[in-house]
């Protein structure tokens, strides 16, 4: 039998998805479940680099289990827990330190971009990348789906398990990363969107909320019955999201006649949301029910990660000499 491949990613749990993060990321991420055996985990050892509010980062952990569990991440199928529950991934972050250039962690440009929107210096925030190292080599994995923010870091990685298996003999894998689709999402203004610009529609928002920011989307003020140009209209990419070829073909050519307004696409475009993600919202609510039920499952997939975990260390702590005789 031929050995599955490992396929891990980490969440950040940084508040509320949006469209953007589910068709750029998270939908390729619960895909992926079918391809190999599957370590997602919620990296709040990481987010303390950022977050110093214990109830804002419970409350952070505990919405992106519930939204990775109501979007189909399957418990049955993949490893889902908490970073912090498989505290041999900070013991293996020390053990890379001290074969990670501090070179290499200078020249990472997502501490620079933190360190210039005013977040502490701190040494963990600096060493960020070998905890990430950490974090993949646990579990010996062999893709890494990440988004090209990340890239660097895969990179870094790579070089820091090259350079232990180059002293202590080959025991990592080299990772390779699997690039996610580059987000062609709009936000609400036009621009990418994004957390930072303040522009995201979230997927878990419904109702009037929804609405609101639906009927905000920036479009220009052609008047209704003129031609409108559907490749210059971010309600027009945000519908094609959910639209089959033929729908969107027919919603081009309304659009090219004049035959649909602004108000009356925005109206489509929000229906569209609502009946693609009413399931997940009905999931997510019996799931918030539920407390104990998510905690369950977060525990046991560090019951399994774990023993991977467990497995990996015994392999490092002898190749470097911590145990043995
Ligand atoms: N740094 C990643 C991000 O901000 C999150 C993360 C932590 C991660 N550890 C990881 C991603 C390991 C992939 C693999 O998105």
């Amino acid at each position: 039998m031929t050995k599955k491949i490992r396929i891990l990613s980490g969440v950040q749990p940084s508040g509320k998805l949006h469209l953007g993060n589910y068709f750029g990321a998270v939908k390729q991420h619960i895909a992926l479940q079918d391809e190999g055996t599957c370590f997602y985990f919620i990296a709040n050892y990481h987010a303390l680099t950022t977050i110093q509010d214990a109830q804002v980062l419970r409350s952070n952990t505990r919405d992106v289990a519930l939204d990775y569990l109501a979007l189909g991440l399957d418990p049955a199928r993949a490893a889902f827990f908490r970073q912090s529950d498989v505290p041999e991934v900070a013991e293996l972050a020390w053990i890379l330190g001290t074969v990670t250039n501090v070179g290499l962690l200078e020249r990472a440009v997502s501490y620079k971009e933190k360190i210039d929107k005013g977040i502490d210096a701190s040494a963990g925030l600096f060493t960020y990348p070998v905890l990430m190292a950490a974090d993949i080599l646990l579990y010996r994995s062999n893709i890494v789906p990440v988004g090209k923010d990340q890239v660097q870091h895969l990179e870094m990685t790579r070089d820091i398990a090259g350079k232990f298996n180059n002293a202590f003999g080959e025991i990592f894998p080299i990772p390779n990363y699997r690039l996610d689709k580059e987000s062609k999402v709009p936000g609400t203004d036009g621009q990418k969107m994004s957390k930072s610009y303040g522009n995201t529609i979230d997927i878990f928002a419904e109702g009037k909320p929804l609405e609101k920011t639906v009927m905000g989307i920036k479009t220009d003020s052609t008047p209704l019955g003129q031609p409108l140009d559907p490749d210059k209209c971010n309600v027009f990419t945000l519908t094609s999201l959910f639209a089959s070829a033929e729908e969107k073909a027919a919603l081009a050519a309304d659009y090219r006649a004049g035959k649909i307004g602004y108000g009356q696409a925005k109206k489509m475009l929000k229906a569209k949301i609502d009946a693609y993600f009413a399931p997940f919202r009905d999931k997510r609510k019996e799931l918030a029910k539920e407390p104990d039920r998510v905690q369950d499952v977060l525990r046991e997939g560090a019951r399994k990660a774990r023993a991977e975990a467990e497995e990996t260390m015994a392999l490092v702590r002898g190749a470097v000499g911590l145990t043995g005789s």
